[in-house]
């Protein structure tokens, strides 16, 4: 099944900039969690523009290796990465196994889109050293609320483009609220201290997160026209976006983590 937002579009840039800037600083204390040091082997999955892989890729000096791998890994080639990060085009589902025993392997936001999400989930477990931390961050993006409204109008427009939206990345195999999902997972795959924490903030119109909904929608415009969203509601959820009156929570990001047993 395609991924829904196929990494070759021109939106990428943008997405890509506002994971990193949004949520990057979050992610990286939560790796640090699992005590992320000099030495270190990780793997990180689906890496997208490849900022969390050039921060790891610090953090392992010297010593430590990360490999990064991506479906379309164009975009983490374009950024100067530290020596001891390796890239490679790779797909977490049918590919070989990228290496393994592993201190660490992460993903961001890569199992919530691919219907064999459970299959990779055991795959990556099988990766790990034992011991080794399993670091998977998920939103749930069922978890939306408008924040803030001009009027009703404005709260009920983004409503219907965002439910519209999610619909379709359920028709592509995506499961929206795997982020609620993941620790359960985890926890059944044979994982021990599992943990989580979630992160979320407010995305003002005209700010630099609520962009990543300009840079969904803009993507799958077509199929949305399809789905009955058309050009004039489109250009009002353009202005909706750059309104400061307008602001929406941000998708929570649900960074679950858990060891594979020493035994
Ligand atoms: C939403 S982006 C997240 C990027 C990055 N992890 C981040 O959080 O900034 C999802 C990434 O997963 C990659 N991806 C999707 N399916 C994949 C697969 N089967 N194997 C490896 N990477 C995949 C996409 O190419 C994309 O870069």
């Amino acid at each position: 099944m395609p991924y829904l937002f196929d990494n070759t579009a021109d939106q990428t840039v943008e997405r890509f900039a506002v994971l990193e800037s949004r949520y990057d600083l979050f992610s990286q204390g939560q790796l640090g969690l699992t005590g992320l040091g000099p030495g270190w082997r990780c793997l990180e999955v689906g890496g997208g523009g490849g900022s969390l892989a050039c921060w790891m890729g610090e953090r392992v000096a010297p010593g430590g290796e990360v490999t990064v791998t991506d479906l379309e890994p164009r975009w983490a080639a374009t950024r100067p990465r530290p020596a001891t990060v390796r890239l490679l085009r790779h797909d977490i589902v049918r590919d070989p196994a990228p290496g393994d025993g592993f201190d660490l392997v992460h993903a961001r936001l890569v199992l919530l889109h691919l219907p064999e999400r459970l299959h990779v989930l055991d795959r990556l477990v099988k990766m790990l050293k034992p011991g080794g931390w399993l670091v998977l961050e998920e939103f749930d993006s069922s978890w939306t609320p408008v924040l803030a409204a001009s009027d009703e109008v404005a709260s009920a427009l983004f409503e219907r483009v965002h439910a519209t939206v999610l619909r379709l990345l359920e028709q592509a195999g995506a499961e929206p609220v795997w982020g609620r999902q993941v620790l359960g997972a985890m926890m059944r795959a044979g994982l021990e201290e599992v943990a989580a924490t979630t992160y979320a903030e407010a995305w003002q119109g005209g700010g630099e997160g609520i962009q990543f909904h300009r840079a969904n929608v803009e993507q799958v415009a077509g199929q949305l026209a399809e789905a009955g969203i058309g050009p004039r509601e489109l250009e009002q959820f353009w202005a909706l976006l750059e309104d400061p009156a307008f602001v929406v929570n941000s998708y929570p990001l649900i960074s679950a983590r858990g060891r594979r047993p020493r035994q």
